[in-house]
């Protein structure tokens, strides 16, 4: 959470530096959306010119029409998902030291900014923000006032902070560097011709070049037109190979759609083809995509545990069922921040698998390296390349499903079903669970998935009309049961996220054991109905619990396969999905649901790529 971009190129190119950083920002307000502010290096060297406003980037935006800034070669931007004071002006970033002539912005939590507050104040600074920011500004100030260069400050800052933080800094008498610092937050550098590149993610740079470099755990970077220096905690220098941002900036374009989120659930056929593309090496055996974990550690494991958070955790759900009956290993689920807290039990017989889009939830990084420290063997189910839980990871599978910008994840949730499924399929065929004929099977049957995502998509209009008639809910109840169970959670989910109404789902079982004393009349009620090709008690028992909401008044709007008339007879509206086997109906009967929060949510006329409060990448615990 939080944005940052910095940019440095040639003099003479007044205007780039700040429209490069007003670019960025708006590909990366999906982080943060609380405030924005820019500072820009002019000519002025005293003073860093800057402008920050409360709200979202527009506010920004038409401050800077109103009151344009100076000309200049470096800028850095930000923008904010606050944690210590609340959005204001004043709180926003940049945040001013040494008189002006320094301008700091973060992403993350600085642990011990009460006690650096207390020993700067008794120097004398007076601080106008209550950010932890402003204190790292001070230091930095301080330093660079003793005679230390801004990268030396920098390095000198980074140590005596504690907790997570990215920190980009200018110094007005030096217009043609940016700083950066590192520490369980991101940010990568993107290589230009006589310009380059800091941000959060490859997307605040993508339209200017897809040629990047990771910076790693307490690396301190400095951009100039012409370099780029990586250097370690001791002041070495780093070489690092720079790799190609796969993403292209069409990518993280809206594509014609009135939403980042309408495109990314339109965009979830390929989201799941592209994911499952290319996974057979030249033996014929799945393939991880980066880093090796040992096959005999993989043959030896005897618990799986899947940890993440949000709509991730909701695909690992979905994922166990699948794993656990591939591979008869057992699979638990668990929330990242619970799971190290509990005092898990795991060794090195263990496979920690870790879902995330962002690969920066710090969270899941948390547990991760938790489970590492233990001893267990991590693979991470990670949208964005180069991410921290790709980087600390044993191995990776990436889900292809290309930059998501919306908040509120739909795409990834479908590839990291996907995912979890080919690893499921990657362990069977490793342990031996299944033979080939049947592994050919199941891909064949994944590989069927996306043309009847598109079907899904193509047959949208019935359940789209029907959320705008409901604009004025209070509640919506889900009920799902077995791979249903966790669809009906992220239905809801998605429902709290994007329309603000109370949702909940639950395992359509357990309804009768207290959830049924919520429904009242024409409480509607979504069910996930099973295909009555499965497993034919689970298709009825479901039918008999919509049976039991209708006869207490509920209104019953079923997700039912195609041709299933039964399901219809129960429902108030039925929206059909074309048939699939049991374990990869996930991937079809989420959509309608996906549609129906997206589509309630515009129509009360809110912000569907960027819901209150939520910022995309939850980069603080
Ligand atoms: C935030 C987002 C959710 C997302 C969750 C996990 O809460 O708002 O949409 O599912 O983080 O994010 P990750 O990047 O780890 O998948």
């Amino acid at each position: 959470m939080c944005g940052i971009v910095g940019y440095v190129g040639k003099l003479g190119d007044g205007e780039r530096a700040r429209e490069v950083v007003m670019g960025g920002l708006a590909r990366l307000e999906y982080r943060g959306y609380d405030s924005a502010g820019i500072a820009l290096v002019s000519d002025d060297r005293d003073r860093v010119a800057t402008a920050k406003k409360a709200g979202k980037l527009a506010n920004l935006s038409a401050e800077l029409e109103a009151n344009p800034l100076p000309e200049g070669t470096a800028a850095i931007g930000h923008t904010r998902w606050a944690t210590h004071g609340p959005p204001t002006d004043t709180n926003a970033h940049p945040h001013l030291a040494l008189g002006g002539r320094i301008a700091i912005i973060h992403n993350g939590i600085i642990e011990n900014h009460a006690e650096l507050r207390t020993e700067l104040a008794a120097t004398g600074i007076n601080f106008l923000s209550d950010t932890d920011t402003e204190v790292a500004g001070h230091l930095l100030g301080s330093l660079v006032a003793s005679g230390m260069s801004l990268p030396d400050a920098m390095r000198a800052t980074a140590r005596r902070l504690e907790g997570a933080f990215t920190l980009l800094a200018v110094d007005a008498t030096d217009p043609q560097t940016v700083v950066g610092a590192r520490r369980n937050s991101p940010l990568v550098v993107g290589l230009g011709e006589g310009e380059n590149y800091l941000g959060s993610d490859v997307v605040a740079f993508i339209e200017h070049t897809r040629t990047a470099l990771e910076l790693k755990q307490d690396e301190v970077v400095t951009i100039t037109p012409d370099e780029v220096i990586v250097t370690d905690a001791h002041s070495e220098v780093v070489e690092r190979e720079p790799y190609h941002v796969d993403w292209d900036a069409a990518a993280a374009e809206k594509g014609g759609f009135d939403s980042f989120m309408d495109k990314e659930i339109h965009d979830q056929p390929s989201a799941v083809a592209d994911t499952l593309r290319g996974r057979v090496d030249e033996r014929g055996r799945l393939k991880l995509d980066e880093g090796i974990v040992d096959e005999y550690i993989l043959k030896s494991v005897d618990k799986i545990i899947i940890i993440a958070c949000g709509t991730a955790a909701y695909a690992g759900q979905v994922a166990r069922y699948a794993i656990e009956h591939w591979t008869r290993v057992p699979v638990e689920v668990e929330l990242a921040h619970e799971f190290r807290y509990r005092d898990p039990i795991v060794s090195v017989k263990t496979l920690v698998v870790a879902v995330s889009q962002s690969g920066e939830t710090m969270d899941t990084i948390m547990a991760v390296r938790h489970a590492q420290q233990q001893g267990a063997t991590v693979i991470g189910i990670v949208n964005a390349q180069g991410s921290t839980i790709a980087r600390e990871a044993d191995a990776v599978l990436y889900t292809r499903a290309g930059p998501e910008i919306a908040v509120a994840s739909t795409k990834a949730f479908l590839a990291q079903i996907t995912a979890g499924y080919l690893l499921g399929i990657y362990l069977a065929e490793l342990r031996g669970n299944k033979f080939p004929d049947e592994i050919d099977a199941l891909l064949r049957e994944l590989d069927e998935i996306p043309a009847k995502i598109q079907r899904v998509l193509d047959t949208s209009e019935p359940i789209r009309e029907v959320a705008r008639s409901m604009a004025n809910e209070q509640t919506v109840l889900f009920l799902g049961r077995h791979v249903g169970f966790p669809v009906a959670m992220e239905g809801a989910l998605k429902l709290k996220e994007l329309a603000y109404i109370h949702a909940e789902g639950f395992a359509a079982g357990e309804l009768k054991h207290g959830p049924i004393a919520l429904v009242e009349q024409d409480q509607p009620v979504f069910v996930v109905v099973p295909s009555p090709r499965g497993r034919e008690s689970l298709h009825s028992k479901v039918l008999s619990n919509v049976q039991e909401v209708r006869a207490r008044g509920a209104r019953t709007l079923v997700i039912a396969e195609e041709g299933d008339a039964v399901a219809a007879d129960h429902a108030a509206h039925v929206f059909y999905v074309p048939s699939a086997p049991v374990l990869m109906t996930p991937l079809l009967s989420v959509i309608p649901l996906q549609i129906f929060a997206l589509e309630l949510a515009a129509a009360k006329g809110y912000d569907v790529d960027q819901p209150r409060n939520l910022a995309k990448s939850v980069t603080v615990e």
